[in-house]
């Protein structure tokens, strides 16, 4: 059975008491049933985690080796963490960067990625669905033209 790494960086514990009208209503438990689920029917074993600090986060990615690839949404770590983009690139693993809200219709701090370089693809915008996106996304590395060479 393939694994993948959900990881859910700074603040997204909050989510249903968080800006509702840009987050919507459900919580973090919520999403990882929803992620666990979906794995389970796609024969894949999903793992949440979350934190608020960037070390931990840094730590989890460089243990991911047992995973197949990793689900990040590295809140608002993804428009200033170098440290979180460096332990992306360090590591073999594919990482999809996930996005509740759509960053761009956003403050304009939130319209760059210093992640984005080093993942292999961005979903944004398209809420609680862009993890099931990257889920799907994951589970057909080496389809459709993207293989190793383009992580
Ligand atoms: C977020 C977008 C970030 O700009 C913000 O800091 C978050 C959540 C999202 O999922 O839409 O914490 O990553």
């Amino acid at each position: 059975m393939k694994k993948i790494l959900v990881i859910n960086g700074p603040n997204l514990n909050r989510l249903g008491l968080r800006e509702p009208d840009v987050y919507g209503q459900r919580t973090l438990i919520d999403l990882e049933t929803l992620v666990v689920d979906y794995g389970l029917g796609r024969s894949c074993e999903v793992t949440c985690k979350q934190s608020n600090h960037e070390g931990e986060i840094i730590d989890w990615i460089h243990e991911s080796d047992a995973f197949s690839g990793i689900v990040l949404n590295p809140g608002a770590f993804t428009h200033y963490s170098y440290a979180i983009r460096d332990a992306i690139a360090s590591v073999q693993v594919p990482v999809i960067e996930v996005h509740i809200s759509n960053v761009h219709a956003r403050e304009s701090f939130r319209h760059h990625s210093v992640t984005a370089p080093v993942s292999s693809g961005q979903i944004v915008g398209l809420g609680f669905g862009g993890y099931k996106l990257a889920i799907d996304a994951l589970l057909a590395k080496g389809e459709d033209g993207w293989n190793e060479s383009n992580n």
